[in-house]
């Protein structure tokens, strides 16, 4: 067992370091908003919301095979079951009953159709949790059931698509590959990822005067469960408040798959006049919810003898389970990613988007980028073991550069120096060269531990692909006593945006962090929201609370001009700033100084408004889907990560031993905020790629569901040395908020150096002249038999070949 104080090189140290003492306004570190409610547990999630007495709790009856017709649904003993108020199903829908959420094709409740194990065929509202899942279970289900398809190539290869196939390509791929003195080809399976939120989907609406409701929800797209509520009440959207006070976490699992449960509850509310609650059981949340989309992904690729790029052709097949949901952008997402940091020369990259009977894949932060990045990660790996070189330096020659600065869609490359300079300063920081040598040492003398090393880099585009949801409103309010409400449209999930977004008026108006204050998340406040995702939060959110706070700064300044010291001929307005919770003129000995509170105060009595709504919409980005070109990303985030890992080649088992990160977040809004969801995202990646293995049975059902058969990193699994630091001296290149850059996402995919380390230390096994095919997640089972697969073929080849040193 390890605890805490054995943890030597601990980041929280660079975390705690960074906190400063001051007003905590943006740019400053300051612990979330919520730090101290959510370790003593006064934080408030759904399922603490405290419902009037007679509230209805709901169970849902859920489809037990993957691919049929229903033949018969007979529900007369659910009804009669003890506690039940009321047994809904899709005829019982006032309004639309598709609510797919981007295009059609995500029924309410089956019609007739069955697409996957765990698909919605009833819900029953009783008078307590218990009795409405007992009642479930009295239900009479006849299913006609017909063979699933569960694999996503050949479904591909049988034209099975949720959504047309989409192509980009740069200069002539075909002829960059007949012309390339090397070429390689190969493919990967990419595995999914159980989203494991902590706080499961959860929901609680209650009906309000005339037709409407309001709705309690775990959710990351408060606007779109609204029009989704209203469209199946059939209903105005005024009608419908959604209000979304915290997250116990989304990652993207609650953009789009957090509105059915209020759909649900919504009618079940309008036709009791009762309030209604639903929260999943963990294992029904894991079967019933899309998750990350496993891959399969190929490449073939030229390239020169220093391991240069000059070009290929790359697919990307995404199993999109059974509905479009989120798919199109989500396989797009994986294709602008087919490049990571390298240029890929003349290319073409296909995205197919494959349709199979399971539970519509979903957002998982990294949106598809992660999916994508693996082929040319993958790529780099091999190319290196063809070529004798280490696969550092062939990353490192691949690496966007000037002439090779357009990527595969068109867009050009900024800061181009950026990642060259974090790549070699975490080369030096951690020591890079001299533990590649000492692991080249070591593995030659140990026969069955064998360590590996790997250094990848991230180069992430910030922006929703999809060019409308790039904006963002804000309201803000001073009230009399001068202490401020703010609210947007982003969504708290953990990853501290309230806290930024109230760093940023703090900052605008000169004030402590204190008086700044950030309420739920609503519709009714901040209307026709995007969702909380593709890492652009704060960016959005934060601009646009900025401009109602410069809104409101402006007018205070004209006011005071006028009002203050007007026998001395008033104040300078040009002068003005707004400073340690004062109005400010002057400099030296002739300051002016108006403290806030007297300003707001005078400011009300001079009958000035208070209040002020803002607005931000992100400039520059466009993109042509036909033809495939345009600039989708108003900039890139990146940073790198070295991973050491210890594995046993005779029983798979391994360990991650070290791991050093830096990343860039631009001009940080908050460095212990950015520190935490660098470490998380990290891990997270980890996780995804080594110990999350998503298993569905012949079937179509999933069995791991729940945490005993789904792993997902613990404690133990940490670097026992993990440095994490932020790119110092790079502010945003573009007017990003305060030059910051996103930080959500882009770390998920510095857990890549995991997997690439433990191909390393596999391919150590081959004297480092042969790269194993390790599909994700790199389980022990597979470390071993990839371990096992090298080690066939070398003693085929040893009879030829001279003997390596490495052979056991
Ligand atoms: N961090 C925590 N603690 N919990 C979360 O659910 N979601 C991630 C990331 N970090 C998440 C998180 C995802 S998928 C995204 S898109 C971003 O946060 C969203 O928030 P942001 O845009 O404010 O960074
Ligand atoms: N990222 C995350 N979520 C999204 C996107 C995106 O690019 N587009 C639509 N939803
Ligand atoms: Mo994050 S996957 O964009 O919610």
């Amino acid at each position: 067992m390890r605890t805490l104080t054995d943890i030597p090189q601990d980041s929280s140290r660079n975390r705690r370091q960074a906190t400063a003492r001051d007003g905590g306004a943006a740019g400053s570190a300051r612990a979330h908003e919520s730090a101290i409610k959510h370790v003593t547990g006064r934080a408030a999630y759904i399922d603490d919301i405290a419902a009037p007495a007679d509230a209805v709790h709901i169970a849902l009856g859920l489809s037990p095979v993957a691919h049929g017709r229903l033949t018969r649904l007979d529900l007369e003993k659910v009804k009669a079951a003890p506690g039940v108020v009321d047994v809904i199903t899709i005829v019982d829908v006032p309004g639309h009953t598709d609510i797919g959420p981007v295009f059609p094709g995500d029924p309410i409740f089956v019609d007739d159709e069955i697409s996957y194990v765990g698909q919605c065929l009833f819900a029953v509202a009783a008078t307590s949790h218990k009795a409405a899942r007992l009642a479930v279970k009295e239900a009479i289900v006849e299913i006609d059931e017909q063979p699933a398809s569960l694999d996503p190539v050949a479904a591909a290869e049988r034209g099975e698509f949720v959504r047309p196939t989409h192509v980009q390509e740069s200069g002539d791929w075909q002829q960059a590959l007949d012309g390339a003195p090397h070429v390689l080809e190969s493919e990967q399976f990419v595995g999914g990822q159980e989203h494991f939120y902590l706080e499961g989907q959860a929901c609680l609406v209650t009906p309000t005067e005339d037709e409407g409701v309001m709705v309690y929800t775990s959710n990351q797209h408060p606007s779109e469960t609204q029009k989704l509520v209203a469209e199946v009440l059939d209903i105005p959207f005024h009608a419908v408040t959604v209000e979304m006070r915290r997250m116990g976490g989304g990652f993207g699992g609650k953009e789009t798959q957090a509105s059915p449960w209020a759909c649900i509850a919504a009618i079940i509310a309008r036709r009791t006049g009762r309030p209604a609650r639903i929260r999943l059981p963990r294992a029904e949340d894991m079967r019933v919810t899309g998750k990350r989309h496993p891959f399969h992904n190929r490449y073939r690729l030229g390239f020169d003898d220093e391991g240069v790029l000059l070009g290929g052709d790359i697919t990307v097949i995404g199993n999109c389970g059974y509905s479009p949901d989120l798919s199109e952008a989500i396989v797009d997402r994986a294709m602008f990613h087919a490049d990571n940091a390298y240029s890929l020369g003349q290319a073409r990259v296909t995205g197919h988007r494959a349709r199979t009977h399971t539970a519509s894949n979903t957002a998982f932060r990294g949106f598809g980028g992660p999916q994508g990045m693996m082929i040319i990660e993958a790529a780099m790996d091999d190319i290196a073991r063809r070529i004798g070189e280490d696969p550092l330096t062939v990353r490192k020659r691949n690496l966007y550069r000037p002439g090779r600065d357009v990527t595969h869609y068109g867009q050009q490359v900024e800061q181009l120096d950026l990642l060259h300079d974090i790549v070699a300063q975490l080369e030096q920081s951690s020591d890079y060269w001299a533990r590649r040598q000492a692991i080249a040492n070591f593995n030659a003398r140990s026969p069955v531990i064998k360590k590996g090393l790997a250094l990848t880099p991230v180069k992430f585009g910030i922006s929703f692909t999809a060019k409308h949801l790039n904006q963002a409103g804000a309201l803000l309010h001073v009230y009399t006593d001068g202490s401020v409400m703010i609210n947007h449209g982003g969504t708290e999930m953990g990853q501290g945006l309230h806290t930024k977004v109230c760093q940023v008026v703090a900052r605008e108006l000169g004030l402590d962090l204190e008086r700044v204050r950030i309420t739920a998340t609503r519709t009714d406040k901040v209307p026709n929201t995007s969702p909380t995702a593709a890492s652009s939060g704060a960016d959005l959110n934060g601009q646009a609370a900025r401009d109602a706070a410069s809104q409101i700064r402006e007018r205070l300044f004209d006011f005071a001009a006028e009002h203050f010291f007007k026998d001395q001929g008033g104040l300078d307005r040009e002068g003005m700033r707004l400073e340690n919770g004062a109005l400010v003129v002057g400099h030296g000995s002739d300051v002016k100084r108006i403290p806030w509170g007297e300003l707001v105060q005078a400011a009300y009595l001079g009958r000035i408004s208070l209040s002020a709504k803002g607005f931000y919409s992100t400039p520059l980005i466009h993109y042509d889907r036909e033809t495939g070109k345009g600039r989708p990303f108003y900039y890139y985030a990146h940073g790198a990560a070295v991973s050491e890992v210890s594995v046993d080649t005779l029983s798979g088992e391994y360990q991650l031993t070290r791991a050093d990160i830096l990343h860039d977040v631009g001009d940080s809004l908050n460095p212990a905020i950015d520190i935490g969801q660098i470490e998380g995202g990290f891990i997270q990646g980890m996780g995804w790629l080594t110990s999350e293995e998503l298993k569905w049975n012949e079937a179509g059902r999933l069995v791991s569901d729940g945490p005993a058969t789904y792993k997902i990193p613990a404690f133990g699994d940490l670097p026992p040395v993990f440095n994490v630091a932020l790119m110092q001296g790079h502010p945003n290149s573009q007017a990003s908020i305060y030059r910051s850059k996103a930080v959500g996402e882009p770390p998920f995919m510095l857990g890549m150096s995991v997997w690439s380390a433990l191909r390393d230390a596999l391919a150590s096994l081959t004297g480092y002249r042969e790269s194993p095919r390790l599909d994700t997640p790199a389980t022990p089972e597979r470390v071993l038999m990839a371990a096992e697969a090298l080690r066939q073929r070398q003693m085929t080849t040893t009879n030829v070949e001279e003997t390596s040193d490495d052979l056991v």
